[in-house]
């Protein structure tokens, strides 16, 4: 969702902030734009559509300077439009300014910038911000950064943002409030670069500083890099060097970054499991150094969004299975807004790929408010969840490109299955013959996806058929409700058939309306000791002419003489089926939605990282 590149230094700054957009060009938008410095000149180019678009639309224009900004916008206030497309630029024409967020107080501050004779052309909320500067700038008589610094005082809501001035061509200021931003840092200060996460920094440069809440970076070429809050306090710039794995970044060959993500699972979820699952026990640090923190506590609330929240759903029944602690599973959009019961006692679960959602953010810090002790699943190493937690687990799954996310959910799974194994453990909930077993199986579970990924052939061959489908339906139970709730949402993301997910048994409560020749029923229907109520739903769907397909356990003899198309998975422990059951239905949706011919990686009005409310 937006992505912000800025570049100072000496080379030419247009290529490194192409490139960089094209990196975030996943995070979801619908325009883009940028603007550089060059011999006393801001030019500005911006396009609706994708970065290829800017790039065709400046053939031929001056693309030349050292300092330039550029941005991806995803709508909020105003079309996609060439107009409120970013940079925004002062009614002078000498400052740009490129922002990520939205400012809440936008319409009051726009009336009294208009009380006082500023003129607007765009219907965005960021050109506020620009304006306002320059107007500050101009009034007070103040330089760039504490314009900067005095018109976020007035800002409510969140922002990162990047701003250039014709007449200091040498200086990039840059601030951020709730939206993530990156500075990487160039050998003797001599060149910057900024973005909206590390992946368009990394092959310039390893030295990275995040800034946090409210502070406002002062960029200059050849200087040492200067935080400040917006208050006007100093702050010391806390430089990490990142490991980002940059061929993690390309297709490697797949003709879709999501086709590669389902792909590099068995791979990934092996890195997650390095140095945690021993033969014999599994070793999380976070537990070791928190376990009667987490062991005394009341309960569990899991707050996430999406995916996310589908993975805290398999951790509930993992957690309360073998730790026998009360689990609650939270949509943090609402939770962040819902009257408390949080206290102390709690111990707060935060899942998040990206580790920016501005939701889960904030049911973090009201959780935090409340006393309760937090704990992160993350993937994004250094990002805004992370540093907000107490203490978590990073599923180090890598960079997860494609809009709909699969390898970060099956991380997330297996995270919360090791942590609720070994607090299991700790706990005395779960022997010590169970937990050896378990460990076992989980060790097994990526050569068992190996297998299942094996069928992508049979698989696209069976998506073609639904291809013609409005409307599908998705039923599982206990471990696979939530499998069956991914798989609805993986099918909805990107080939745009309503999907929904449902608890097999509830069928009958209302959807079963839905059903006739022309509605797809998937059954999640493994082995499990529900498995006979769960073929009698399917002869209830049969009998109403609906279409099954159903995945099955390896082996399975009786659902096949059911349903109309069957996918295998190997058997494994019922408490680990979600990481095999889930697959075939990631592939499924991936060949539909590649049938349709739809661009699977960016579908339509989808964000990656959903850094506004
Ligand atoms: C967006 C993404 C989803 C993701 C959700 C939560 O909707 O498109 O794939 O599951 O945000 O994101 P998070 O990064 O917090 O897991």
């Amino acid at each position: 969702m937006c992505g912000i590149v800025g570049y100072v230094g000496r080379s030419e700054a247009f290529p490194i902030l192409i490139g960089g957009l094209k990196k975030l060009e996943y995070r979801g938008y619908d325009s883009a734009g940028c603007a550089l410095v060059h011999d006393g000149s801001l030019n500005v180019y911006k396009a609706k559509g994708k970065v290829s678009d800017l790039e065709s639309s400046v053939e031929g224009k001056d693309t030349h300077g050292t300092v330039g900004i550029a941005h991806t916008r995803w709508a909020t206030h105003g079309v996609p439009s060439v107009i409120n497309a970013h940079p925004h630029v002062s009614l002078d024409g000498e400052i740009a300014l490129v922002h990520n967020g939205i400012i809440e107080n936008y319409a009051v501050l726009k009336e009294n910038l208009q009380k006082k004779g500023v003129e607007f052309m765009s219907e965005t909320d960021t050109e506020i911000i620009v304006k306002l500067i320059e107007y500050i700038k101009t009034h007070r008589g103040c330089d760039l950064a504490t314009a900067v610094r005095m018109a976020l005082h007035q800002a409510i809501g969140a922002y990162a943002i990047a701003v250039i001035d014709k007449n200091a061509p040498d200086e990039l200021i840059v601030a951020r409030k709730s939206s993530p931003l990156a500075i990487g840092i160039g050998k003797d200060n001599e060149e910057f670069y900024i973005a909206s996460d590390a992946s368009p920094i990394a092959e310039y440069t390893k030295q990275v500083t995040y800034l946090n809440d409210e502070e406002v970076a002062i960029i200059k070429r050849g200087q040492p890099l200067k935080i400040l809050t917006i208050l006007n306090q100093d702050v010391e710039p806390n430089v990490q060097t990142i490991d980002l794995n940059l061929g993690m970044l390309s297709k490697g060959g797949f003709p879709h970054f999501m086709l590669k993500e389902i792909f590099d699972q068995p791979t990934v979820l092996r890195d997650c499991m390095r140095g945690r699952l021993m033969p014999d026990r599994i070793v999380l640090s976070a537990v070791e150094n928190h376990k009667q923190r987490l062991l005394n506590a009341r309960r569990f609330i899991v707050v996430s969004c999406g995916t996310s929240w589908h993975a805290g759903m398999i951790g509930k029944q993992l957690i309360e299975t073998f730790c026998d602690i009360p689990v609650e599973v939270e949509y943090a959009s609402e939770f962040r807004y819902r009257h408390s019961t949080v206290d102390k006692r709690d111990v707060v679960i935060a899942i998040s790929q990206s580790g920016e959602t501005a939701d889960t953010l904030a049911a973090i810090e009201k959780a935090k408010a409340c006393g309760a002790f937090i704990f992160g699943i993350v993937n994004a190493v250094g990002s805004s969840i992370a540093r907000a937690t107490d203490t978590g687990i990073y599923i180090h799954v890598g960079p997860e490109i494609g809009v709909a996310s699969t390898k970060a959910f099956t991380g997330q799974t297996l995270a919360l299955t090791m942590l609720a194994l070994s607090l299991g453990h700790a706990n005395g909930t779960l022997s010590e013959e169970n937990y050896r077993t378990l460990i076992g199986e989980l060790g097994c579970i990526p050569d068992k996806i190996d297998a299942v990924l094996k069928q992508n052939d049979s698989i696209r061959e069976l998506s073609r058929i639904f291809t013609y489908a409005h409307n599908f339906l998705y039923l599982g139970r206990g471990y696979n409700f939530p499998v069956a709730l991914e798989g609805a949402l993986k099918l909805k993301e990107i080939s745009y058939i309503h999907a929904e997910g449902y608890p097999a048994a509830e069928m009958k409560h209302g959807p079963i309306a839905l059903v006739d020749r022309e509605m797809p029923v998937v059954f999640i229907a493994t082995h499990h000791k529900l498995l006979n109520k769960i073929m009698s739903n399917m002869m209830e769907v049969k009998s109403r002419g609906g279409r099954i397909i159903a995945i099955v356990t390896e082996g399975d003899t009786d659902v096949r003489k059911i349903a109309d198309e069957v996918i295998e998975v190997p058997n494994t422990e019922n408490c680990l089926v979600p990481l095999l059951s889930v697959i075939p239905l990631q592939l499924l949706a991936y060949h539909v939605a590649v049938a349709k011919g739809l661009n699977v990686d960016q579908p339509r009005n989808l964000a990656k990282s959903v850094t506004v409310e």
